[in-house]
């Protein structure tokens, strides 16, 4: 059973507002990439990686994965203009024998081996996907404009990561279709009635989205 790793890099990291791609900022020496790269690579679990690169920034990617020895590193396919673009491409260039799909964001650099695990394993368990997730700990309400319209049971949500696990051909047939608006992989796999597990997840899975999550995430190095 091969399992291939989708990192989606190719965002412009406009929030971060710094002088490159997000993905390009620098974390403790070097690009952020880096760091999700080498630990995906690392990975006993992962066979082979695509990663989706901001337009312009393939050849530096590629570069980057030479000078780490990521010699799982397939391809590197320039990004689409949103995650889910960016994710349909990268999986074009996963071949027809792969079995399992482990789908990775960059802005996550602190990814895990027991994390990826406990995606995969779920799959084994007979789950179409697997998603690392975390228990919400503040009062969630639901508002239309300033008025608040409902206080959700918190016991029944959580906030929801990457590494996201997929059967392969599930995951194909759910970027067959119409992916705009899709914030994650699972939610596409969910709407086509695919049967989708969360697991635990890890707090340093949280996203880098400005420069103060930056320093959060440079801090845990
Ligand atoms: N991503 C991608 N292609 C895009 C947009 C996003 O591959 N067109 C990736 C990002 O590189 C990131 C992940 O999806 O790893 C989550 O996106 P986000 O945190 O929103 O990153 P950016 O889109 O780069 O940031 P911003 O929204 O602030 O521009
Ligand atoms: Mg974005």
């Amino acid at each position: 059973m091969s399992v291939w790793a989708v990192l989606a890099a190719a965002g412009s990291g406009e929030r971060l507002g710094a002088d490159r791609p997000k993905a390009f900022v620098r974390l403790g020496d070097l690009p952020l990439l880096a760091e999700s790269l080498e630990r995906l690579d690392a990975s006993d679990w992962i066979d082979a990686i695509v990663v989706a690169a901001p337009p312009g920034w393939e050849e530096p990617a590629i570069l980057l994965a030479e000078e780490l020895g990521c010699s799982k590193v397939s391809s590197c396919v320039t990004g689409g203009a949103t995650r889910a673009e960016s994710v349909r491409l990268a999986l074009a260039e996963v071949p027809e024998e792969a079995a399992v799909v482990v789908v990775h964001d960059a802005a996550r650099p602190l990814v895990s081996e027991a994390v990826i695990e406990r995606v995969l394993a779920a799959l084994n368990q007979g789950w179409d996907g697997a998603v690392s997730g975390l228990p919400v700990s503040d009062t969630v309400k639901r508002v239309e404009g300033d008025a608040v319209v409902e206080t959700l049971d918190r016991e029944q949500l959580r906030v929801v990561q990457t590494p996201q696990a997929f059967v392969a051909d599930v995951l194909r047939a759910a970027y067959a279709g119409d992916v705009a608006g899709a914030t994650d992989c699972a939610s596409l796999v969910e709407a086509r009635g695919g049967r989708v597990t969360v697991v635990a997840g890890d707090p340093r899975l949280a996203k880098i989205t400005d420069a103060e999550d930056l320093e959060r995430v440079a801090a845990l190095l």
